[in-house]
């Protein structure tokens, strides 16, 4: 499988760098086609450094691991015309900076994962390990016992195909909520997401979800 990966920050580095061991040809997108921290993942792991339109153009499936605040603007670069089709894994918070502790932009009655299906709609977004540390997404072992990570999104196939790609990284607990319009649950868990992280001190945390195992979902 192809896949681009949208960002370069850590949670691009993670997954570009997953994806490449997991034997994937992934190109990583950034702004600039010579951007430092892309071309030290290709010349690191053998993959490859594009700007954010020829990677989105390259890749069978694309994520977007860019700034929330900036998201748009990155997807806008990568092109309607390299996204049409294809499976949009969104990944980002639209987290506001500018204030402390953050706060969400978009909250409630519509969230950046619908932003970005209204943006592109014909690609396929699936919202998804936006609630966890970007260590933990691509590698969830790192923790014990059985912890969750959700999917939203409007195409089964396109939650299938992501479902399979969490499956590569070693989710088992794997929640589908529904509709894109359910990625505004995912984002909303942010802010108490932070508030854990101030309390605990450690990134490397993520939701346990229990329930009486004579009522086990079919939904995993
Ligand atoms: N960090 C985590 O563990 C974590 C966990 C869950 C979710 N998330 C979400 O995942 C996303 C990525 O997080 P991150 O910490 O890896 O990186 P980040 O610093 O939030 O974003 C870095 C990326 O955003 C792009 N960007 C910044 N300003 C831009 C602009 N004006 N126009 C277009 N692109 C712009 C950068 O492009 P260049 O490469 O060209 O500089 C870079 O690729 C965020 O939305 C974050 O909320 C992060």
């Amino acid at each position: 499988m192809r896949y681009a990966v949208l960002g370069t920050g850590m949670v691009g580095q993670a997954l570009a760098r997953k994806l490449r061991a997991l034997g994937h040809e992934v190109a990583m997108g950034a702004r600039a086609p010579d951007n430092e921290k892309a071309a030290g993942f290709a010349a690191e792991t053998g993959g490859l450094a594009m700007d954010f339109a020829a990677a989105a153009g390259f890749g069978d499936m694309v994520i977007n691991a860019t700034s929330g605040a900036h998201a748009l603007d990155a997807l806008h670069q990568a092109g309607a015309e390299n996204l049409t089709g294809k499976v949009l894994v969104d990944i980002s918070n639209p987290l506001d900076f500018s204030v402390k502790p953050p706060v969400l932009s978009v909250v409630n009655t519509d969230s950046l994962g619908e932003t970005v299906q209204r943006a592109f709609p014909g690609s396929r977004v699936v919202k998804t390990l936006c609630t966890v540390n970007a260590n933990v997404m691509v590698d969830p072992a790192r923790l014990p016992g059985e912890h969750v990570i959700f999917l939203s999104g409007d195409d089964a196939d396109a939650k299938a195909q992501t479902r399979a790609m969490l499956e590569a990284f070693g989710w088992r607990q794997i929640i589908d909520l529904g509709g894109i319009d359910s990625a505004r649950a995912q984002e909303m868990m942010l802010p108490m997401w932070l508030r854990v992280w101030g309390a605990l001190g450690t990134l490397d945390f993520n939701w346990v979800l229990t329930r009486r195992p004579d009522q086990d979902p079919a939904n995993r």
